[in-house]
């Protein structure tokens, strides 16, 4: 691969503003971030250090397209492109998200009825199936071909679960009724599954155990290795050591 003497940052924020504004309160304004600048390039881990209410996970979601905000630019180039997430058109907002944004929350959004091993797997299904070209008389979508693509997702799902510890009589079960850190471990394995270019993780470890712990370090590190430009809110100390290649105080 060509190395650029000059990259840009695949993550670039320019005078974020963000202030919520409660309607149901008389109005009033929180304003949460402003003029706020951040740069991320391939292969970085900036961790967010602040006390609580400062707004990481206010910025987390503006950087995820969740929230939008009165004033400044997030851009994000991903897949030889570079897009303006701000301005962008909730449907590039959903494509970035399905293929170039992977967001690991502290909470896992359980869908009722499919079981944990499909969550982590659909992940990959979705992306994979947007970039495949709508079937043709020629090349009708032959059920073999379906077939083959979610038993590899499913393998690749299996082995995330598996490294996470899982116990594998919860795979086939929906992940309603896990615990909070069994939970978490199939957040984790839904948030890594898909090689994206950018990786945001609100407090992936907080309630897992010391040995769940160093797996997530690795799958971070993993994640740096091969160019994920990460930004992160880790509360454990130790984790953001490990992990951390720099810390932006809020
Ligand atoms: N959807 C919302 N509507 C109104 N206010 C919000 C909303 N989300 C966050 N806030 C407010 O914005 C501020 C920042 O919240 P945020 O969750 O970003 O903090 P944080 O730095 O992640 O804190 P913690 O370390 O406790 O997770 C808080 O005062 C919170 O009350
Ligand atoms: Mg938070």
């Amino acid at each position: 691969m060509k190395h650029d003497p000059h990259p840009l940052p695949v993550i670039e924020v320019r005078a974020l503003r963000k202030t919520f504004t409660l309607h149901l309160r008389d109005g009033v304004q929180l304003p949460v971030l402003d003029g706020l600048d951040l740069e991320v390039f391939a292969g970085e881990c900036v961790a967010l250090v602040g006390a609580s209410g400062r707004g990481k996970s206010t910025l987390m979601k503006c950087l995820h397209g969740n929230y939008g905000c009165e004033a400044g630019e997030i851009h994000l180039r991903a897949g030889g492109r570079e897009h303006c997430l701000t301005t962008a058109a909730p449907r590039t907002v959903q494509a970035l998200r399905r293929e170039s944004v992977s967001y690991v929350s502290q909470f896992l959004r359980a869908v009722p009825r499919v079981s944990a091993l499909d969550v982590v797997a659909e992940r990959a299904l979705e992306a994979q199936w947007a970039r495949t070209p709508p079937p043709t008389d020629d090349d009708p979508l032959d059920d073999r071909r379906f077939e083959a693509q979610v038993r590899q997702a499913r393998e690749q799902a299996a082995a995330l679960l598996a490294r996470l510890r899982l116990p594998e009589s919860l795979w086939p079960l929906p992940p309603a009724t896990f615990s909070g850190g069994e939970q978490q471990r199939v957040n984790i394995a839904r948030g890594f599954i898909l090689p994206t270019p950018v990786l945001l993780l609100d407090e992936p470890t907080a309630s897992l155990d010391a040995a769940n712990r160093q797996v997530v370090v690795e799958l971070i590190r993993e994640a740096r290795q091969r160019g994920a430009a990460i930004v992160g809110i880790f509360h454990d100390e130790e984790v953001r050591d490990a992990v951390a290649t720099r810390q932006i105080a809020f």
